[in-house]
């Protein structure tokens, strides 16, 4: 970025704090509809700068077989969840690479969970963590950060829609903190991680420093991150523990990747 559009930035900021701090109902108006402005990002993200190279997935595939089905279930959104063109970046990536293990960090309501199942080998095996949740009004006390709009909106119990459809057995729920999380019983087994829980710095160097030391390192496996966003702690945390070499902005989404 250079140095004249950093500081138009930082001006465009400045501006639209005096702004806020002199109109608080358009303050009230900003934090509400802060959902619509996540979609304009989901729709043209590549207005933004990343420090890494951003690829089309279709590259990411293999020119002859870049022709697979996929099982998927267009749910309505919700906040924290991915979007439908990540499902489907997602579910080709798994179809075309087939993982046999596959860990997600952060189930929420297990939509990505499902679609891992849905389009992976019969024989494969998901797990999927999160908080654990008797007592979560104590253990999110105990969190040094927990994103509170994960909570409101009708949100339903962790891994309801993986719970109800035809792969549930396929996928095995794990209740921890992540930074508690002992990963070694993983350690080297994993194909596929998908890093998507909490998205603070400290979280995110934790998480991505043990999806690292879970990947299996065949030819083919993967992590991949949600929520990459210009100058935020997921891409700080990702150049942090892993560097830039290797890693990739998935065009028109929110993904990271790092392949072996
Ligand atoms: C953005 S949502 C995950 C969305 C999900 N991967 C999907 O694609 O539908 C983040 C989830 O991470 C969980 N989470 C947050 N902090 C966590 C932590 N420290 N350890 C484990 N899970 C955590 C939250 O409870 C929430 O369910």
């Amino acid at each position: 970025m250079s140095v004249a559009s950093k500081a138009r930035g930082s001006v465009a900021a400045l501006q639209a704090l005096t702004h806020f701090a002199t109109h608080p109902r358009e303050m009230v108006h900003f934090a509400t509809h802060r959902r619509e402005m996540m979609d304009v990002y989901h729709e043209y993200p590549e207005k933004f700068v990343y420090e890494f190279p951003v690829v089309d997935f279709r590259e990411l595939l293999e020119p002859e077989q870049r022709r697979s089905s996929l099982q998927l279930d267009f749910e309505p959104d919700l906040y924290g969840d991915v979007s439908w063109q990540e499902l489907v970046v997602l579910s080709s990536l798994v179809a075309h690479y087939k993982p046999k293990r596959l860990f997600e960090i952060g189930t929420f309501m297990g939509k990505t969970t499902m679609h891992l199942a849905a389009n992976s080998p019969p024989d494969a095996k998901v797990y999927t963590l999160d908080l654990p949740q008797e007592n979560f009004e104590e253990i999110k006390k105990n969190l040094a950060t927990y994103d509170e709009s994960l909570v409101v909106d009708g949100r339903k119990p962790v891994g309801f829609h993986y719970r109800r459809s035809p792969w549930a057995n396929k996928i095995e729920q794990l209740f921890a903190n992540s930074m508690a999380f002992d990963e070694s019983k993983y350690a080297g087994q994993m194909d596929f991680v998908f890093v998507d829980a909490d998205h603070y710095y400290p979280s995110v160097v934790n998480d991505t420093r043990k999806a690292m030391a879970m990947l299996s390192r065949k030819p083919g496996s993967m992590v991949l991150w949600h929520d990459l966003g210009p100058k935020t702690d997921v891409e700080r945390g990702i150049i942090d523990v892993v560097g830039k070499q290797g890693v990739f902005k998935i065009k028109n989404t929110k993904l990271g990747i790092c392949r072996v």
